[in-house]
């Protein structure tokens, strides 16, 4: 058995947009010697692209699989379009590659039960590549949850043409989802949404109001057309306000203090007993927030479950899991739709 510091020949598959981070930060950590990585290559199905990619960062480039895997990749990045993770996990997979597969897991929930019985069957360190859970300001978030009860998230960008082949929820959302599922840790018992085409074919702005078992409401606002770059989540909990911003890596928390002279006697839900009483003072908090990129924390997570042979942090079902959520957000989206005779009202003028 190899020891746990053994060199790891890492490697990335699709030179694209965003396969080119990974290839950045697979990079960085073979540049540092105390990271043991060597970063064999990239593979992209259109070659030139792999080849731009691999000049800048110092690699390889592949035409196919088979050449990553004969250059001995043991541990690799899947950031093809989602409709092709399926097709380029299983290969790896199939030949002794541990993955970590960009989010969206898949397009569908029967692909994601195939990737994880893949994982399964050949003992494969599997991740999915929810990026957002390594946010050092989520990381900060998570030990102040009490009984979240409210959540209020926006994550709004500018129209790019890239990664038009899925929609908002697919696209944007679902990092929210994802974290939200996390937080909560509560079945999804209620979904309404509204969704529009705006400049795409596909949904690009999107609201979701969701109800957990909990009790616990949260409201989700995904948009690709804005005119504004938000990243924001805030929630409630008893006696407690927590903002969250991801782009920022900054968490503000608001504590209501003891309530004075007498909390006992005051009904917060009878406005004269509130006024009654002696109005509560408010102290803001700023926990500490080591800032990193995401995704070098997200990789560095990954390695690490390849080395020790362990469940990675963010696992296959935890991608599978927030994906069937994002389909009954789609499919919540496309009921109201047709209620509301959507297509009629957005249809051109011919
Ligand atoms: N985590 C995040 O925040 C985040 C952000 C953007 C994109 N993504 C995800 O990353 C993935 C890639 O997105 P992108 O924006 O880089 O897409 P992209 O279209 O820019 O790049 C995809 C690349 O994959 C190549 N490719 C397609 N099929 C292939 C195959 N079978 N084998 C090898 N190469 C193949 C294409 O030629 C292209 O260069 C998607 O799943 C997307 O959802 C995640």
């Amino acid at each position: 058995m190899q020891s746990s510091n053994h060199v790891l020949r890492a490697g990335v598959v699709g030179a694209g947009a965003f396969g080119r981070n990974h290839a950045r930060v697979y990079r960085d950590l073979q540049a540092d010697p105390s990271q043991n990585v060597e970063f064999v290559g990239i593979v992209d199905t259109d070659f030139p692209r792999a080849q731009t990619v691999a000049n800048e960062f110092g690699t390889s480039a592949f035409r196919s699989i088979d050449e990553l895997i004969a250059a001995g990749v043991q541990a690799c990045s899947v950031a093809v379009p989602t409709a092709a993770h399926l097709e380029v996990a299983r290969h790896l997979m199939q030949n002794g590659v541990d993955v970590v597969i960009e989010k969206p897991l898949a397009t569908t929930v029967a692909e994601a039960d195939e990737l994880i019985a893949i994982a399964e069957q050949h003992g494969r360190v599997a991740q999915a590549g929810h990026l957002e859970r390594f946010n050092p300001a989520v990381r900060a978030t998570f030990p102040l949850l009490t009984k979240p009860m409210f959540f209020e998230v926006h994550r709004l960008s500018v129209f790019s043409p890239r990664s038009l082949d899925v929609d908002v929820v697919l696209d944007l959302m679902i990092h929210d989802l994802d974290i939200v599922l996390a937080f909560v840790q509560s079945p999804v018992k209620e979904v309404r949404a509204v969704g529009l085409p705006i400049l795409s074919q596909k949904v690009d702005i999107a609201n979701v109001r969701m109800e957990f078992e909990s009790g616990c409401v949260a409201n989700f606002t995904a948009s690709r057309v804005s005119t504004e770059r938000v990243r924001k989540l805030r929630f409630f909990q008893p006696r407690q306000y927590v903002s969250l911003d991801y782009s920022r890596q900054d968490v503000l928390v608001l504590t209501v203090d003891d309530l004075s002279p007498d909390p006992a006697g005051m009904d917060p839900f009878n406005p004269a007993s509130v006024v009654a009483s002696a109005l509560p003072g408010i102290t803001p908090f700023r926990p500490a927030v080591a800032q990193q990129e995401p995704l070098r924390a997200e990789l560095d997570s990954f390695l690490r479950a390849v080395r020790q042979r362990s469940r990675p942090e963010v696992t296959l079902e935890d991608g599978r899991r927030v994906l069937a959520l994002a389909m009954q957000v789609v499919e919540a989206i496309a009921e109201h739709s047709r209620r509301v005779h959507l297509a009629e009202l957005t249809r051109t003028p011919s």
